[in-house]
């Protein structure tokens, strides 16, 4: 008893102190960590973000960058790119939707290349349509690759992780995984159980030193992803640039951030979400054109 009351009496004091502590790396940040060591692996590091995410892993001294994914023109593009800077990356065909495949891909990779020590699921699809007009295979799909494959990856990689003590888990989510909006429903709902997925990775590792993971929740980006959607103030919300994503999280990772909202305004968002009626919510996102900015977008698969 005197145990639990002494624990509730220190408690406001360790938020204070943590509360103080982030405050003050604000202003002085701790010496990131250095990557020279370390073997990054990231999923649908062919093209877009992940492409990006590859170059600046390299960029910021990573040993080893091994991307995967299903078009091999474009992950050989990448790799050909990342070696002629006199970097060390490998690809591997890969289709993180499929269990089996990513236990025999991750196999490989580790009997080839040695242990993966940081994981960066970042493949993701979207088709862009309503409940009523997706198919059925679509909608399972996107599940497939935007949640359940980083099930796959992470059991995968993680235990030997936890073994060396040494190891991180990246996720490259959405802000749409807070603040959901119409026309792209499968993808929303991937992206709000990924989310889950993340946090309840962080909070597990708590115990685990020596691994830690990053969730990142970017906001619109100009890839192929979303090609063609149209916000109604784009010069007031313009969509982030992939190297900007990808430079900010090669940054979170080496500093041990656990999550990162991009752009920060977006944290405004999530205030607004948790504070306001749905009917002025409903205002918001009737003014920004929220509700119907996928309209034009075409998806891919
Ligand atoms: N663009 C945005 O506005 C935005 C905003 C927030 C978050 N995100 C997230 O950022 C991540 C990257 O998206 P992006 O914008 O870079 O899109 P992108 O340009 O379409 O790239 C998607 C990447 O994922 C790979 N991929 C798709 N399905 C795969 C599978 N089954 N197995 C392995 N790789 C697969 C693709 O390669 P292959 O097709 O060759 O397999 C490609 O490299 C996604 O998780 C996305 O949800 C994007």
């Amino acid at each position: 008893m005197a145990a639990v009351a002494w624990r509730l009496l220190l408690l406001p004091l360790r938020l204070l102190y943590h509360t103080l502590r982030a405050g003050w790396w604000l202003l002085m940040p701790p010496r990131p960590r250095k990557l020279t060591a370390d073997t990054v692996l990231i999923t649908g590091g062919g093209k877009g973000i992940g492409r990006h995410l590859a170059r600046e892993f390299a960029r910021q001294g990573a040993r080893k960058i091994i991307i995967w994914g299903r078009t091999e023109r474009c992950l050989r593009e990448t790799c050909e790119e990342i070696r002629s800077w006199g970097a060390e990356c490998h690809y591997y065909m890969c289709d993180v939707g499929n269990r089996e495949e990513v236990y025999q891909q991750a196999k490989a990779v580790r009997e080839k290349l040695g242990d993966v020590t940081i994981l960066v699921n970042n493949a993701g699809v979207a088709h862009g349509k309503s409940l009523v007009d997706s198919d059925d295979d679509a909608l399972l799909k996107s599940q497939h690759i935007n949640t359940l494959g980083q099930f796959w990856t992470t059991k995968a990689f993680l235990p030997r992780m936890l073994e060396l003590q040494n190891g991180h888990v990246v996720c490259i989510n959405s802000v749409l995984s807070l603040c959901s909006i119409p026309g792209t429903i499968d993808y929303c709902t991937s992206k709000s159980s990924s989310f889950a997925f993340m946090e309840s990775l962080t909070l597990g590792l708590l115990d685990c030193p020596g691994v830690n993971a990053t969730t990142v929740l970017p906001f619109h980006t100009s890839t192929d992803m979303f090609q063609g959607m149209k916000t109604r103030f784009p010069k007031l919300f313009p969509p982030l640039e992939p190297q900007t994503v990808a430079q900010r999280t090669v940054e979170a990772v080496r500093a041990n951030q656990a999550f990162l909202l991009l752009p920060w305004t977006m944290h405004l968002l999530v205030i607004m979400k948790s504070l306001l009626p749905q009917a002025a919510l409903e205002e918001i996102f009737r003014f920004t054109g929220s509700y119907t900015c996928m309209h034009s977008v075409k998806g891919r698969t």
